[in-house]
């Protein structure tokens, strides 16, 4: 599995914990800590098996509009999150990174999400980029918003304005073109997840509820998108040839 996930970047929308803990009559956050457990099972083994990057939605920026005691829950549960994994994230060389509007995140818990960057930010393992209040058509106009300031202080003009103008203006400018985004709990939307990076991205539904994704269940993602064939809109005998 190693050397197939080298190149590769995968992001994840965690859906279903919700539903994962209705199913069970207990509260929506019994569901979201479940949550928390399965992606640490997840990040452990994409680390292990070598993957370049993994992107995952842990909070959107339309979560904020949840009720108040879950949006509280929830970034209690981040902010237990990140001390738990500080070891297990420096220790197994992982690079962590935030993408989202993190103003919004509570100080102490922001305070430590920009330490752990830092203290990571020469790791050379698996990139974990953590989507925090996070919006796909934000992040495209933080960008314009950027890209515009660079116009009018005559630091580029207009004509020169490329793709890569772009890309490097996004959170998190290192970051690839997503290979392969999976979506758990049967829903079939992005939800407003990394809208440019997504262009070409492969796409894999799942009906398994997040707290129940594991190991075998990443792997047969994995499989799946083996077997897809990326044209980039070329055609079968060009990409033998
Ligand atoms: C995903 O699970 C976690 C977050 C969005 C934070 P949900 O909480 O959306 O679970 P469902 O969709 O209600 O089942
Ligand atoms: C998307 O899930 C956001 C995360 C997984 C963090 P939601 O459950 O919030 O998505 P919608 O609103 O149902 O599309
Ligand atoms: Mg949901």
């Amino acid at each position: 599995m190693a050397e197939a996930l080298e190149n590769l970047h995968v992001a994840i929308i965690m859906d279903g914990n919700g539903r994962w803990a209705k199913k069970r009559a207990l509260p929506r956050v019994v569901g979201h800590k479940a949550g928390g457990k399965a992606l640490k099972k997840i990040i452990t083994h994409a680390a292990k098996n070598h993957l370049k990057v993994l992107s995952i939605y842990a909070f959107s920026a339309e979560n904020w509009l949840r009720p108040k005691e879950e949006v509280a829950f929830l970034m209690q549960l981040l902010d237990e999150y990140i001390i738990d994994e500080w070891a297990s994230i420096t220790e197994n060389n992982i690079k962590f990174l935030v993408s989202g509007n993190i103003s919004l995140i509570p100080e102490k818990t922001r305070d430590a999400l920009i330490k752990l960057m830092e203290e990571t930010k020469n790791n050379t393992g698996l990139i974990l980029n953590m989507a925090l209040s996070y919006s796909g058509q934000d992040e495209i106009l933080d960008c314009v918003k950027k890209i515009s300031t660079f116009v009018l202080n005559n630091e580029i003009s207009i004509e020169n304005i490329t793709k890569e103008t772009i890309v490097d203006n996004l959170y998190n400018k290192e970051l690839p073109e997503v290979d392969l985004l999976i979506r758990t709990s049967g829903e079939k939307r992005i939800s407003n997840f990394m809208l440019w990076r997504i262009s070409y991205a492969e796409l894999y539904f799942t009906d398994v509820l997040w707290p129940d994704f594991d190991e075998n269940e990443f792997d047969n993602a994995i499989k799946e998108y083996k077997k897809r064939v990326r044209r980039f809109g070329k055609t079968d005998e060009q990409l033998k040839s």
